[in-house]
């Protein structure tokens, strides 16, 4: 038995030998036992000393940075005519988002299930045709699963192995991703993309704190170097693969950070400063790589004033929403609400609209766009959304993003948390109402 197995393991490492690598594929860094040679034609490109990647481009140690250059219109003089603005990618202009130098307008949905759940090219399309034809322009989806299994059942993008992270580059990892991606795009749909999670659904920032610290301090994501590290090798990844690619609205560092997490842990330490410290950092570095998309930190917009009345001012989730939205290289701001979780749920159709409001003057005051990207009521939908509604077409509030328009399938429907909204619901016909109303508005 021994020596069978031993045999087995020999003929196998004789194989993988032969296997070189292919294209977005791990070649190196720290602790990388696998193979090390790329296939024909691909470069081993040393991103850090974590990760080494396959990729095209002549020899060199340096990242390809030279390979996510936009190949933008606006480099090429054109002397007797005004320089275009256009560059095919969704900009910001003053409290504005535009594209090829008109006003865009930032409606429509959520959707994470679209790219999470084992979906057909065919099944993704069908989920942003419906947003669209609700007048949607945009939806917001995870561009994240951490996994630490790699039985795991459907798609997920990075797997965790005794504390190393490794990519997944195939059908079921960013091949996944690079569909959910021609979907969009077959639709005319724009997306906004986050790449971890506060929460620890699909992973997120406790799989990185945990594998590589051992400890369960949730806000060790925001300060620990090697976790950073590893985050920002993720990130180089992802974003490096779709920097020419139009359909990606923006990228955002996370989905709700917090300085706590999913379980009670954390430092001891996290305080706004150390999560505005940290989306500074990241959102450079996003910039360093890939300067043609805008990026958003993807919080829920508490502001940071202690004594206000309400928890989502009081800046006891580590976030302070104005000091943020003044860091240059975070392009616009973005902001949740949810009442019934937030404590406010009692008066909640007048809560959202200040909390709305507040935010509008916060987008004049540093001159950015800001998004309501997520929000939900269990219950009367049609009423309230309806007066949250009036007061962002009223106050010049720049766009958002219902959680969640759901899709009716031959099979059943998309999940429904209490929040969802399918096609032919009279709530639904309101949000296609306001998308209308918005796009409209001067
Ligand atoms: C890398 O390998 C060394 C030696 O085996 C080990 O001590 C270290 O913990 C590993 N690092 C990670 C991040 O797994
Ligand atoms: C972050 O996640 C934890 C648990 O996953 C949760 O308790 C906390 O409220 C979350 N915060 C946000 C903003 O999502
Ligand atoms: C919090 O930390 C304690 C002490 O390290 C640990 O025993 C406990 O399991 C942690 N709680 C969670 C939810 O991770």
């Amino acid at each position: 038995m021994k020596l069978a197995a031993g045999l087995v393991a020999l003929a196998v490492a004789l194989t993988s030998v032969k296997a070189d690598v292919a294209e977005w594929g791990q070649c190196g860094g720290i602790n990388w036992s696998g193979e090390t040679t790329c296939a024909a034609g691909l470069v081993c490109h040393s991103y850090s000393d974590w990760y080494f990647q396959c990729a095209r481009g002549t020899s060199s140690a340096q990242p390809t940075v030279t390979s996510v250059t936009p190949t933008t219109t606006s480099v090429t003089p054109t002397p007797s005519v005004t320089p275009p603005t256009s560059t095919g990618f969704v900009k910001t202009s003053g409290t504005e988002f535009t594209l090829d130098g008109s006003k865009f307008t930032v409606v429509g949905s959520n959707s994470y299930w679209v790219g999470l759940s084992g979906f057909s090219s065919e099944e993704m399309s069908h989920a942003f045709a419906d947003v669209a034809a609700a007048g949607g322009t945009t939806v917001r989806t995870w561009g994240f699963n951490d996994q630490t299994d790699a039985g795991y059942w459907g798609p997920y993008y990075q797997l965790w192995t005794n504390g190393v992270p490794t990519v997944n580059t195939g059908a079921s990892g960013l091949e996944n991703f690079d569909k959910v991606v021609a979907a969009a795009k077959a639709n005319g749909i724009h997306l906004i993309v986050a790449l971890t999670n506060n929460w620890s659904d699909y992973g997120g920032m406790d799989v990185y704190v945990q594998q590589i610290t051992g400890s369960t301090n949730h806000d060790l994501f925001y300060t620990d170097a090697q976790v950073i590290a590893a985050y920002k090798n993720y990130v180089q990844t992802f974003v490096s693969r779709y920097a020419n690619e139009p359909t990606i609205l923006a990228w955002e560092l996370a989905n709700e950070p917090r300085c706590r997490g999913s379980g009670p842990n954390t430092s001891g330490t996290c305080t706004p400063t150390t999560i505005t410290a940290w989306a500074t950092d990241i959102s450079a570095f996003i910039k360093s790589i890939d300067p043609n998309h805008l990026v958003a930190l993807g919080d829920e917009g508490f502001f940071n004033r202690p004594g206000s009345p309400t928890y989502p001012y009081q800046g006891s989730e580590g976030i302070d929403f104005d000091a943020n939205l003044q860091v240059s290289t975070l392009d616009f701001g973005t902001i949740h609400a949810y009442p019934d979780h937030w404590g406010t749920g009692a008066d909640a159709l007048a809560w959202g609209s200040g909390w709305i409001t507040d935010h509008a003057t916060s987008s004049s005051l540093y001159n950015k766009p800001v998004i309501l990207e997520e929000f939900g009521m269990l219950e009367d939908k049609a009423t309230i959304y309806a007066a949250w509604f009036d007061t962002i077409e009223s106050s010049g509030f720049s766009g958002d993003l219902i959680w969640q328009a759901g899709s009716r399938y031959s099979w059943g429907d998309t999940h429904n948390d209490g929040y969802a909204i399918y096609p032919g619901d009279a709530v639904y016909d309101l949000m296609a109402s306001h998308a209308a109303t918005l796009k409209a508005r001067p």
